[in-house]
């Protein structure tokens, strides 16, 4: 496609694909996953869940609706938010053991990430580890198709249950990174907002960000015809750059984050809100599930890798403990006033998606548009004010930017070439808002 920011480039990509999940929304739809499941032909699974949501009314519906249809289940609980190769590892002995015909995950990414991992690792064997780039890990190609899996999102901000990738904390590295392959799509995806009901507002705060920030990054990631072009269509990453598709999806998950984050937040009773919200996070994670992200994620990994004695209220995890759309979203404005200087028009209407004041605005001042309205809404959810709100000052930049220094494929992705000295100066600038 040869128009605007997608022209063509010499040894560029000239073609996308886009794939997903089958994809149910609605609420009252999670009471389905047992006649899907009969569809699919599953007569055992192995579910999927955390130990909070095990007891609790969610993963109820899912118990009657599976025991209506006859399908026997296993439970697997034992995930804690940011689940770690350790989590994946005993996940997959416990599939193996069980032989299951498919999985059902009913969960945040947490769970969702962890199903995917163990089912690789069940099916194709070796260590988790050993699917991650080099020179974290040996960079194994996931051979082939894992176990069908249905994936059912409880929070409204992962996408994970419509995209190929898995994200896991490596122990003795203790930083997440990512595996990615088409193969760890889900068969299906169901997604039910009536799940986030109960849902706290600094929760919706955080998995909101989330969801905007995989939005903004698709919108203003390299055009994948910036992307060298892969000869062997199989071998071919779904994270492949910003593409026509993709745009399209983050476009309107921006529009639903700029008109409903704010209510969300503040009122748990605001249905309307909460279900745009919830439809806002699943277009958010087709989007980059066909694109990828880039600085804000990347950039989240050093945060969460070098953070000390921080927790957040609202979730039961010791310390140290942020939330990952916090962890992404405190260096977001920084990052964005960054890469505007490559595509200003992008930024702009991104700024505008998000319902920012662009009138009159120049490309020249596309980063400080956005910067400001990504601001405004950090303070008006309550989020803490930049790398000084969760512990960090300046004597940190620089392990910061080392550290995520290593997100090699999330920073390439990004519209703007970036080295170290740039990810220190983007960390500065995300020290403190206001
Ligand atoms: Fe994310």
């Amino acid at each position: 496609m040869g128009c605007q920011y997608f022209e063509p480039t010499d040894n560029g990509a000239n073609s996308f694909t886009v794939a997903m999940p089958k994809l149910t929304f609605g609420r009252g739809s999670l009471a389905e996953v047992g006649e899907r499941a009969n569809a699919i032909g599953f007569k055992k699974v192995v579910l999927f869940t955390d130990p909070i949501l095990e007891s609790g009314p969610i993963v109820e519906i899912v118990r009657k609706s599976l025991t209506q249809q006859n399908i026997q289940f296993s439970i697997f609980s034992a995930i804690r938010i940011e689940p770690d190769d350790d989590c994946v590892m005993q996940a997959a002995a416990m599939l193996k053991d069980a032989d299951p015909d498919g999985v059902i995950s009913v969960g945040g990414g947490s769970v969702i990430d962890t199903a995917k991992g163990a089912l690789l690792v069940a099916q194709h064997g070796g260590h988790i580890r050993d699917y991650f780039a080099a020179p974290i890990g040996n960079s194994k190609p996931v051979p082939g198709p894992v176990l069908p899996h249905i994936a059912c999102a409880t929070t409204s901000g992962t996408g994970s249950e419509c995209t190929s990738i898995t994200v896991i904390r490596l122990n003795d590295l203790d930083t997440k990174f990512v595996v990615a392959s088409p193969h760890l799509l889900a068969t299906q995806a169901i997604v039910d907002p009536q799940c986030c009901d109960t849902l706290p507002g600094n929760v919706v705060a955080s998995t909101g960000f989330d969801l905007l920030c995989h939005a903004l990054e698709c919108y203003t990631a390299k055009a994948y015809t910036r992307h060298l072009e892969i000869k062997d269509p199989n071998a071919r990453q779904l994270i492949q750059g910003a593409n026509p598709f993709s745009d399209l999806s983050a476009q309107k998950a921006l529009e639903i984050a700029g008109k409903y984050l704010v209510r969300g937040v503040a009122d748990n009773t605001d249905k309307e809100a909460r279900d745009n919200l919830m439809w806002g996070a699943t277009l958010a994670g087709i989007a980059f599930g066909n694109s990828g992200t880039h600085l804000p994620h990347a950039m989240s990994y050093g945060i969460t890798h070098l953070m000390k004695d921080i927790t957040t209220d609202g979730y039961q995890v010791s310390s140290p403990f942020i939330p990952h759309g916090i962890s992404v979203i405190i260096s977001a404005p920084s990052i964005f006033k960054h890469t505007a200087e490559a595509t200003p028009d992008r930024h702009l209407e991104g700024a505008n998606f998000l319902n920012a004041d662009t009138k009159g605005a120049t490309k020249d001042e596309a980063g400080e548009v956005l910067h400001k309205r990504l601001v405004e809404l950090m303070r008006d959810t309550h989020i803490p004010n930049g790398l000084s709100g969760v512990g960090f000052d300046h004597s940190h930049v620089n392990a910061l930017a080392e550290s995520s220094f290593r997100q090699q494929r999330a920073i390439a992705n990004a519209p703007r070439d970036s080295n170290l000295v740039d990810l220190e100066n983007m960390y500065s600038g995300a020290l403190k808002y206001w």
